[in-house]
């Protein structure tokens, strides 16, 4: 591990040195939490395609593609010039662009629950409206999100993230704990936790708050929590409850929309009331949505009134927007994006995404290495724990310190990937990528658990 760092520092003494300057004006060094870690993050220069180049002038192949946002990869010819030519007409507008409805009309006819749509600045914004249209359908206050389900920034969904194992409580009864300092009180009160994928425990939760909550919201695949694939029968058990209760189904398919055109519901088969949308529906510039039921979405129609407050029903109307939302360099580039991502493209990323867990799962068989691969379509997480992995908590076994090692060894090696392990494809990348990541992996994971069964397999 220590020979791990001291070749990283090694190799990147530029991004060291920017470190020190930058945090003199940007806390930590980098303007996004997740973009600075020990000794000192990796600065990035630019990219093209399946890679990226840092400061220092290091290659890398690039598995992270901002967190799963690039599914073309960088600077993709058709997404660049369908953003240069809405460039020269204006960045943005007081007043809407004939965009959104266009790239709503999309999503409206590839995502099985979507009728309507708004877009907004982030999937973080699209999460605070989506939970915001659903208390105000509903008249009910509390909602219910999985324990190490990640919705964003904002304060109801910024909960049990990546709870401490020691704190997180009974599975039938998973504690809410803060994931960030600065949350408001009253946090229980606000949300219930559920354990994802435990199926007694989630009904049995759910029926006996029934009657307090707006909304369940999940990733029809849990993502930041791991890239957990829901076990058989999940999903359609939280829609089931939700009817029967009267609670708004959200799917959060910013990071899933990508494992079939019409995103994680599609694959498994069960239709949400509301979908929050981002990363690739944006091309790589900042976007979020918030799709769904005609009647629930309705309620963003106007009631007569042109402000926030809305005299003729006489109470306010449900508030939604942002200066830049619906920009129309996020739509032209969002647009090109979902028309370049054709089925038969997605059918190949897939197949070369499940022959990435295939070989790195022979891989770590071979190795006898403590270490799993999850994930679905075009989207895995290396664990530095032995699996099978189903769940969050079994997930949270992983070793910390073994997993900042595998990060900071394929940076060595030029891959890149989160920190935390996990990884997506683009359609930039090739079977001989997926060969340097495999390699890469072996090479790394020798030297980080050094045991017989691994030193005997390098190579
Ligand atoms: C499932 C999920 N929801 C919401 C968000 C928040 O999106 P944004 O970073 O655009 O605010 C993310 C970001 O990674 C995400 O993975």
């Amino acid at each position: 591990m220590s020979s791990i760092v001291d070749d990283y520092v090694r190799l990147t003494p530029r991004s060291r040195e920017h470190f020190e300057r930058s945090r003199a004006v940007v806390p930590a060094g980098a303007t996004r939490s997740l973009n600075s870690w020990l000794p000192h993050p990796v600065y990035v220069r630019g990219g093209k395609g399946p890679l990226v180049w840092d400061i220092d002038g290091r290659e890398y192949v690039d598995f992270l593609n901002n967190y799963t946002a690039l599914i073309h990869g960088h600077a993709h010819p058709a997404v660049t010039a369908a953003i240069s030519e809405r460039l020269e007409s204006g960045t943005s507008f007081g007043f809407s662009t004939e965009l959104e409805a266009t790239l709503a009309a999309l999503l409206v006819e590839r995502v099985p629950s979507v009728e309507r749509v708004r877009f907004t600045g982030s999937g973080s914004e699209a999460v605070m409206f989506a939970l915001r249209l659903a208390r105000a359908f509903t008249g009910r206050m509390r909602v219910a999100k999985m324990e190490g389900g990640f919705h964003g920034a904002q304060d109801d969904v910024m909960v049990s993230v990546r709870p401490p194992p020691a704190q997180a409580g009974p599975i039938a009864q998973p504690a809410a704990l803060p994931e960030t300092h600065g949350l408001p009180p009253g946090l229980a009160e606000r949300v219930l936790v559920l354990p994802f994928n435990h199926v007694d425990e989630t009904t049995a939760l759910i029926e006996a708050h029934a009657g307090e909550l707006s909304a369940v919201i999940v990733e029809p695949m849990l993502g930041v929590g791991g890239m957990i694939p829901p076990v058989p029968g999940y999903l359609a058990r939280l829609r089931e409850l939700c009817t029967t209760h009267g609670i708004l189904l959200i799917f959060d398919e910013v990071i899933s929309l990508r494992l079939a055109p019409g995103g994680g519901q599609e694959l498994y088969q069960v239709t949400p009331d509301l979908t929050v949308m981002g990363k690739i529906i944006g091309g790589g510039l900042p976007v979020g949505a918030v799709g769904g039921r005609a009647d629930v979405m309705a309620l963003l129609e106007p009631r007569g009134g042109h402000d926030m407050y809305d005299p003729r029903a006489g109470g306010p109307a449900l508030y939604q927007g942002g200066t830049f939302t619906g920009n129309p360099l996020t739509l032209a580039a969002g647009l090109a994006t979902l028309r370049e991502l054709t089925p038969d493209r997605l059918a190949s990323l897939d197949a070369l995404g499940d022959e990435l867990r295939r070989r790195i799962a022979d891989l770590l068989g071979r190795l006898g290495a403590p270490v799993t691969v999850t994930g679905a379509g075009s989207l895995f997480t290396i664990h530095m724990t032995g699996g099978p992995l189903r769940t969050f908590r079994e997930v949270r076994r992983a070793d910390s310190v073994l997993q900042q090692g595998l990060f900071l060894g394929l940076l060595n090696e030029g891959v890149m990937l989160a920190p935390r392990g996990m990884g997506s494809l683009s359609t930039q990348t090739t079977a001989l990528h997926v060969d340097r990541l495999v390699d890469a992996v072996g090479r790394v994971i020798s030297n980080l658990c050094d045991g017989g069964a691994a030193r005997g397999a390098r190579g």
